[in-house]
């Protein structure tokens, strides 16, 4: 277990370790500004970094705070010029929790967690655009969740602005000398410090326009973001090989573009050679138009963010690799734009897919299943991976029925069920199981001319049929294989994840920021660390 202490960012812990007898406020670090926590009902305020700060500067802040009416959680108050230190952002978390033994101890890390994240998120919020360059950061409630707070909140794209307008750089540290971090639990502040840097890797993927990130240049982004990193490998296919393996339906979707498509393909090998891999697919459709079923062009714009399940994996496979997990990896992201062209595909047209099976395109517009059709059999026909899960901005139907608090789930297995559920709940970006069911796959079924339709009933249970139209594409799970119904056994865990509702963020509130959010990145990288505990 010795890798999970991250190599490359070890050095800046241990600087801050060996530091003897830190004081916070004779600022020995000579921070410009403090993010602390303090518990507080109104009345007494407990601060769980006391231990690093003198009891005086304690007497002053608690008085300062209350004087401020500094009560609920979130509450955030700047005060200046304390003990040696500029500015001082303190944020309530609320009062001290009790220590009942009745909730579920998954829950209530959650809750510590969550607690650190937000609360500084909120501080660093407050303190942006305050000129301030380097930021001390409490890490007594969880150092974990402090750092994906203090880093996700910074977040922020604004590389094509004139120099001016652009957010001013932080440089952010932890100070507190103790931490509640269960240690058995391999998370700190280097872990939430890769957390939040996955999931900025996704956003910043997923916000850049469709001109600057096309299929070519979100391969050679990410290739060059995992340049050099151990156990690792990135090869980018081209159409070409694409249609060597008979991705016709893939090929049918990128037509209709002048930018040319690419199958990224990464793999991680981090663990055992002979242990089976996990396996993730992203949807990269870097712009949907919608192709010849043309879509509406009020906020067509925001289909820029089609390739956030790509964005998501290629996020994950960051972290996975950073975080050295002992687990193999290989993760697909089929990219393409979709287009409408004199070479585009017609609705009606009939195409073949990579499995044999015929698909008739009724709407251009449902594209992500056609090219995760291809992806998903290419991945569990080459590999045989312990489990597959695939990641899409699939249906407008997935942000009506759940919006942007949960990401639908629909697996055939309940144990991959459980495990995303906890590791949803554990970073925060919960999911919410969604049927699986083959009642879907009905219409779909009705085609005149192929095997399937690429439409269903649209809009009625859009995100259920989507789902079950993917199954028929992961090979040993299709409906026409289960030749022995009694003793039937799917032959591969697989989860579909419809990421449309939670694609973008309407607001910024601590550490989530308007604009493409993605998710669910921190919870892909918590899902295979959790299960490389299990091993
Ligand atoms: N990329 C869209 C789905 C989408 C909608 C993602 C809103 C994020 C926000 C997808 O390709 C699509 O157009 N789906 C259609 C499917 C329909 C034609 C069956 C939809 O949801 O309307
Ligand atoms: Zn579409
Ligand atoms: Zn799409």
């Amino acid at each position: 277990m010795s890798r999970l202490l991250f190599g490359s960012f070890k050095p800046q812990y241990q600087r801050h370790f060996n530091r003897s007898a830190i004081r916070l406020f004779t600022n020995a670090q000579q921070y410009d500004a403090l993010v602390i926590g303090a518990y507080t009902d109104g009345k007494n305020v407990v601060l769980p970094a006391a231990k690093d700060i003198t009891s005086a500067t304690q007497s002053r802040l608690t008085e300062q705070l209350i004087v401020s009416n500094f009560k609920k959680a979130g509450d955030v108050r700047i005060l200046y010029n304390i003990g040696g230190v500029q500015q001082v952002a303190v944020v309530s978390l609320g009062p001290v929790p009790s220590t009942s033994n009745k909730t579920n101890p998954i829950t209530r890390r959650a809750q510590v967690l969550e607690t650190a994240r937000n609360a500084t998120a909120l501080g660093i919020q407050a303190l942006k655009e305050r000129q301030v360059k380097t930021v001390g950061v409490d890490i007594s409630v969880s150092g974990h969740g402090a750092a994906e707070g203090a880093i996700l909140a910074q977040f922020s794209f604004d590389k094509l602005k004139m120099e001016k307008s652009r957010q001013a750089e932080m440089q952010v540290l932890p100070f507190s000398t103790t931490t509640d971090d269960n240690d058995q639990d391999d998370l700190n502040w280097e872990s939430g410090h890769i957390y939040g840097t996955s999931q900025n890797l996704a956003r910043m993927l997923m916000t850049s326009p469709s001109n600057l990130m096309t299929p070519k240049l979100f391969s050679e982004e990410v290739a060059y973001l995992l340049a050099g990193l151990e156990n690792t490998e990135v090869i980018v296919h081209d159409e070409e090989w694409a249609a060597k393996l008979n991705m016709n339906s893939f090929l049918s979707v990128a037509k209709g573009s002048q930018e040319p498509l690419r199958f990224l393909e990464i793999r991680y090998n981090g663990g055992h050679p002979d242990e089976k891999p996990y396996a993730l697919v992203g949807k990269g459709v870097t712009f949907d138009a919608g192709g010849i079923s043309l879509k509406p062009s009020n906020n067509m714009a925001l289909m820029k963010g089609d390739m956030g399940g790509a964005a998501t994996v290629a996020g994950a496979m960051y972290g996975i690799i950073k975080m050295g997990l002992p687990v193999n990896v290989v993760a697909v992201t089929p990219l393409c734009e979709n287009m409408p062209d004199g070479k585009a595909t017609k609705p009606g047209d009939v195409i073949k897919a990579m499995n044999g099976k015929s698909i008739e395109v009724i709407d251009t517009d449902a594209e992500g299943r056609l090219i995760l059709a291809d992806a998903l059999y290419y991945l569990s026909s080459t590999y045989s991976p312990r489990s597959i899960i695939d990641l899409a901005t699939l249906t407008g139907a997935m942000d009506v029925a759940l919006g942007e608090v949960h990401a639908g789930v629909f697996t055939n297995s309940n144990e991959l069920w459980r495990q995303l559920n906890v590791a949803g709940e554990l970073v925060s970006d919960p999911f919410w199981r969604m049927p699986l069911h083959k009642g879907y796959l009905k219409e779909m079924q009705q085609s005149t001319v192929a095997d399937f339709n690429n439409l269903g009933k649209g809009r009625s249970g859009g995100a259920c049929s989507a789902a079950a139209f993917l199954k028929e594409f992961v090979a040993g799970l299709e409906s026409d294989n289960d030749q022995d119904k009694e003793h039937h056994q799917d032959s591969v865990d697989w989860a579909h994840i419809d990421i449309a509702g939670v694609m973008d963020s309407q607001t910024t509130q601590g550490y989530h920021i308007k604009g493409m959010s993605g998710r669910p990145t921190r919870a892909l990288i918590e899902y295979i660390r959790l299960g490389s505990n299990d091993q």
